[in-house]
């Protein structure tokens, strides 16, 4: 047994199915014992789920992949598939756009092609509104930098400013326009008019209530209504209308010098709520840009940490921050559309003890008219989970002048409450969870499936203990939860919660997948990116199992239905130091993109662990594609 065992179901003196036991008898309770209604419950009561669901079969015929060791550099599809790297950063995103050179490398030519740490991937059909599978748009958010992999003989003491400003064109986004050939293979477009790269020094505006607020005002910008860049795109999500939501996730680390600001100051305080680095900063922008200086520009950290929406069918859209939808470290946002029509986003703060959030617009989707959506995101009711340990949950509106959220905790307007969301959330005793990443609605069964990455402070000195949504102390595999909004409308504020998986090696007594028998599934571990297939089996990517259970890490899917729900299967296995994200199906579900984020993490230039995709000198991030050698579609 292991030490992180011992110290977490052991310590309640309960494992976790005492735990899902009681936690049952508690719902019974509340239900009048007849209601019954999850393989996830019957599972925790060791029964056998029929007729739980009228969802499509999963059909899920492959043989699952064996999980690799840290040090094992190829990635691993199952029997009768094959992976193809289809765009690598460096690629010209243009004809002018010179080829990759890693030894002449400058912002300019960076800023024409595919940007660094490739994490979300979105596949948007050509043209808009079709379902086509062969021809599209792929929308790529480039999360952050390596340095120490991207450059020769980088030294983190003094970085130079070329260096810095090639790292600043590596970050945001890529739109590539992407055709699959009748041998099945796909390629990019390199002269397409909608390929374009966003940086960390695109115009972008900013728009919705916190839009013109004193604290978004700086030296470059009196308006505070236009930014320069997006930064640490994280995942994110695509809407009904065609754009895509980049989240600006661990933006805090780009900004230093936070302890030379006066603490009287009163943003200190919200600068320490948000973690925005006391001294110099790692990479060291601040060195060259005044604007990564807190001392300098205090303001400039308050334009980042926002949801930004991209039109990628528009080449010419200058992108907006939409802040609406809250300031924290966004992972993403997934939308749903609500029974009567508004859109509703799901996004979590990712960061040990931090909170799920969900926005509901006051307008409602326009189906007819994709344009007239743009803008829908800049009205609406941001609300906080509190997740109840029998399983019941609440959506808290945070909302200026309701409850605590007033003039004597500092609020003064909605504004306010927007660029301090950390904070209002706080008041309102939100639940703090172990560090959410993607949150998405499962079009099929109209549940939300929340990614809890991990959260090894869970339960130590200091720090809060236990829940039931948070079930494990020093919880370094993470979880998975199951949402059911209240009469399966994404509107709703209440909702009811199920455990999913308690991730990990099955041998480990404190993992639990819905039930299913532990000696038949995969290891997994650190779960971060979802999707769904059209049969709504939930497919997860992660990123940590190499910290966490020794293996590399994977693409996995899962069944949330039926009798096969909680069998974990493990589809792809990635290369050393890498995490897998995307991950994204084409709509016949034919093909899957991965994005392999941060190949050869823990290595340098000069002393690889990974050569991935290329195989001679640098390993790169790089998105590739998954396919049968018959076609059929994956996972079938
Ligand atoms: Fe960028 Fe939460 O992963
Ligand atoms: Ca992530
Ligand atoms: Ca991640």
């Amino acid at each position: 047994m292991s030490q992180q065992h011992e110290n977490t179901n052991r310590s309640l003196g309960e494992t976790i199915e005492e735990i899902m036991n009681r936690r049952m008898s508690r719902r019974d309770l509340i239900k009048g014992a007849v209601g019954v209604t999850s393989a996830a419950m019957l599972g925790a009561l060791g029964l056998r789920a029929t007729n739980v669901t009228a969802a499509p079969t999963s059909a899920l015929r492959f043989t699952p992949v064996t999980p690799t060791a840290p040090t094992f550099d190829d990635v691993v599809v199952p029997e009768g598939y094959y992976a193809r790297t289809l765009i690598r950063w460096g690629e010209p995103l243009s004809v002018r756009a010179p080829a990759h050179n890693v030894w002449e490398q400058t912002p300019q030519a960076q800023a024409e092609q595919v940007g660094y740490n490739c994490d979300f991937v979105g596949f948007l059909p050509l043209p808009f509104g079709s379902n086509v599978s062969d021809h599209g748009l792929l929308f790529i958010s480039h999360e952050y930098t390596n340095p120490e992999l991207m450059f020769p003989n980088y030294d983190f003491n003094a970085p130079t400013r070329n260096q810095v400003d090639v790292e600043l064109a590596a970050h945001g986004v890529s739109v590539v326009e992407i055709r699959r050939a009748y041998d099945g293979s796909w390629s990019y477009v390199r002269d397409s008019q909608y390929n374009r790269r966003i940086t960390g020094e695109t115009p972008i505006r900013i728009s919705g209530p916190a839009a013109g607020h004193e604290w978004l005002k700086t030296s470059e910008d009196p308006t505070g209504t236009v930014v320069r860049g997006t930064l640490n795109n994280c995942s994110g999500g695509k809407t009904p209308w065609g754009t895509v939501l980049t989240a600006e996730e661990n933006f805090h680390q780009y900004f230093g010098n936070l302890s030379k600001l006066d603490s009287s100051d009163p943003r200190v305080a919200v600068h320490k709520r948000y973690g925005i680095p006391a001294e110099t900063t790692e990479l060291q922008w601040e060195a060259f840009h005044a604007r990564f200086d807190v001392a300098q520009e205090p303001n400039e950290v308050f334009r980042f940490g926002w949801m930004v929406e991209v039109d990628p069918y528009d080449p010419t859209f200058t992108p907006v921050k939409r802040t609406a939808l809250g300031r924290f470290r966004h992972e993403a946002a997934t939308i749903g559309i609500a029974k009567k029509g508004q859109v509703v986003a799901y996004s979590g703060d990712d960061q040990q003890f931090e909170y799920i959030y969900k926005f509901i617009t006051k307008g409602t989707y326009n189906a007819k008219d994709r344009k007239a959506n743009i803008g829908i995101l800049d009205e609406g009711t941001l609300y906080v989970a509190k997740f109840n340990d029998d399983g019941s949950g609440v959506w808290m509106p945070l909302v200026y002048g309701q409850g605590p959220l007033t003039a004597a905790n500092g609020f003064h307007s909605q504004a306010d409450v927007l660029i301090n969301t950390r904070k209002a959330a706080d008041l309102l005793g939100a639940t703090k969870m172990d560090r959410p990443e993607d949150i998405e609605p499962n079009p099929v069964n109209k549940k939300i499936y929340i990614a809890l990455t991990n959260n090894s402070a869970r339960g130590t000195e200091g720090k809060p203990g236990v829940d039931a949504a948070n079930p494990r102390a020093k919880n370094r595999t993470g979880h998975v939860i199951e949402l059911t909004e209240a009469g399966d409308d994404y509107a709703s504020l209440t909702f009811t919660w199920e455990m999913l998986l308690l991730c990990g090696l099955p041998s480990d007594e404190s993992t639990y997948f819905a039930g299913y028998d532990k000696s038949k599934v995969s290891p997994i571990a650190c779960p971060d990116n979802v999707t769904f297939d059209n049969a709504g089996n939930l497919w997860i990517s992660t990123d940590g199992a190499a910290n966490a259970i020794k293996y590399n890490d994977g693409f996995f899917v899962v069944p949330v239905s039926g009798k096969e729900r909680g069998h974990v299967q493990q589809f792809f296995s990635s290369v050393a130091g890498s995490e897998v994200c995307g991950p994204e199906f084409t709509p016949d579900n034919r093909t899957v993109f991965l994005a392999i984020q941060h190949p050869g993490e823990g290595g340098t230039f000069e002393s690889p662990i990974s050569t991935w995709p290329d195989r001679v000198g640098l390993p790169r991030p790089s998105v590739l594609t998954i396919q049968a050698f018959d076609s059929r579609v994956i996972g079938s």
